[in-house]
């Protein structure tokens, strides 16, 4: 039985959002900035869609920015926040802090900015306490960005403390909820963060769209110069088609919000269950608020990789610490963060559940992990006895 089970790292595209798009891949043409009826159509279609993006997200339709993904709205947001501050002078004195388990889309272009970066510490749960915002937070830290959830470990971070002691002292607050959109209830306004991102391929819509939040007060500099598109925040000409399915991706996740989490709650812990039954598991951030449809979880005496390539020979698709860093044989920066004991960290394997997941996936796949536990432990045996 094939199982993927890596919808952390993208999910299949939901067979509505494919039928809402396919009208804008060829029947319906015209540049969106065009003011004749084909332009219009297109304009409505992403003003539709920007209202349907915004009701998941709590948020005024007003405040939303397509881009090309979570990528690209961390990219906009740091980049262009610094640009902000360089306009108005006050770049020397700016200091930003971010969070030590951000994903790299967030942590990389920190390291190009021009203003000094402090980082977050995380406990061994996985959790930001305001005492570790507190503890670098200066007078010159005008901006912090903490994700709402993580991508490996699933823990879902309590943003509220931190977004008031922050706005308290002045600055802006950032959260990167890719992960979160979709599987749990999310307010912008109401939670008082001046900017949010999200990204359409975590919640079965197209890869390749996504947005930024911006609540007005936030100071931010588009960082792509050209037209005026998205309230003259990002030049270029809208993918209406991606849009289109973000927007149908969104109203799908907001129906169906509570039952997807509720599957994927069960899916994860009945593996979870399975999971405690074997010795050589240990799961990472369990006692913390995690997303319902993930776990991450070391087994002793593997690296990662090989388990992962082991349970593809088997048709079962995971994930060995984020997505993105796969290609890469360092251990995973969020459980390094975590201080998870090097060996442990390197045989992370992350399962994230999907709403196309079944009962029998998570059999097939605790059988399969046991399989191949067992033939490791009979090959040690063997070698061990000099057979
Ligand atoms: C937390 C988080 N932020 C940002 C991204 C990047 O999003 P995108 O693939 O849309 O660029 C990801 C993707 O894995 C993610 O998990």
């Amino acid at each position: 039985m094939a199982c993927y089970l890596d919808n952390n790292a993208t999910t299949a595209l939901d067979p509505e959002v494919l039928e809402a798009m396919l009208p804008y891949m060829g029947q319906v043409s015209g540049n969106p900035s065009s003011v004749h009826r084909y332009g219009r159509l297109q304009k409505d279609a992403i003003e539709q869609a920007r209202e349907s993006v915004a009701r998941l997200l709590g948020a005024f339709s007003e405040q939303l920015v397509f881009t090309s993904g979570g990528t690209e709205s961390n990219n906009l947001l740091l980049t262009g926040f610094c640009r902000q501050a360089a306009m108005s002078g006050a770049e020397v004195q700016t200091r930003i802090a971010v969070s030590a388990i951000e994903h790299l889309s967030l942590l990389e272009p920190a390291q190009h900015l021009p203003v000094a970066v402090d980082e977050i510490a995380v406990d061994a749960s996985g959790c930001i306490q305001l005492s570790a915002v507190e503890q670098v937070m200066t007078r010159q830290t005008s901006l912090v960005s903490v994700m709402t959830a993580n991508n490996e470990t699933g823990v879902i971070q309590n943003l509220a403390p931190l977004v008031d002691y922050v706005t308290e002292a002045n600055g802006f607050f950032h959260t990167d909820a890719s992960q979160a959109a979709g599987k749990i209830p999310l307010d912008f306004n109401a939670s008082g963060v001046h900017a949010m991102t999200v990204s359409a391929h975590k919640m079965y819509g197209p890869v390749g769209v996504g947005a930024l939040v911006i609540n007005k007060r936030l100071p931010l500099q588009k960082i792509q110069y050209g037209g005026s598109q998205e309230n003259n925040f990002r030049a270029g000409t809208e993918n209406v088609p991606a849009i289109v399915g973000f927007g149908k991706a969104a109203e799908i996740a907001l129906s169906e919000l509570e039952a997807v989490a509720r599957l994927t709650r069960q899916l994860r812990d009945a593996l979870e269950r399975g999971l405690k039954q074997l010795s050589a598991v240990t799961i990472f951030a369990e006692q913390a608020e995690r997303l319902p449809n993930t776990v991450q979880f070391g087994v002793a005496g593997f690296s990662g990789e090989t388990l992962l390539m082991q349970l593809d020979r088997k048709a079962i698709a995971v994930s060995s610490g984020s997505a993105c860093t796969s290609g890469k044989t360092d251990i995973s920066h969020v459980l390094k963060a975590m201080k998870i004991p090097h060996a442990l960290a390197d045989s992370a394997i992350r399962v994230s559940f999907g709403k196309n997941n079944t009962m029998s996936e998570v059999a097939a796949f605790l059988e399969a992990l046991q399989d191949i536990i067992e033939v490791n432990q009979n090959s040690s045996v063997m070698m061990a006895a000099g057979l």
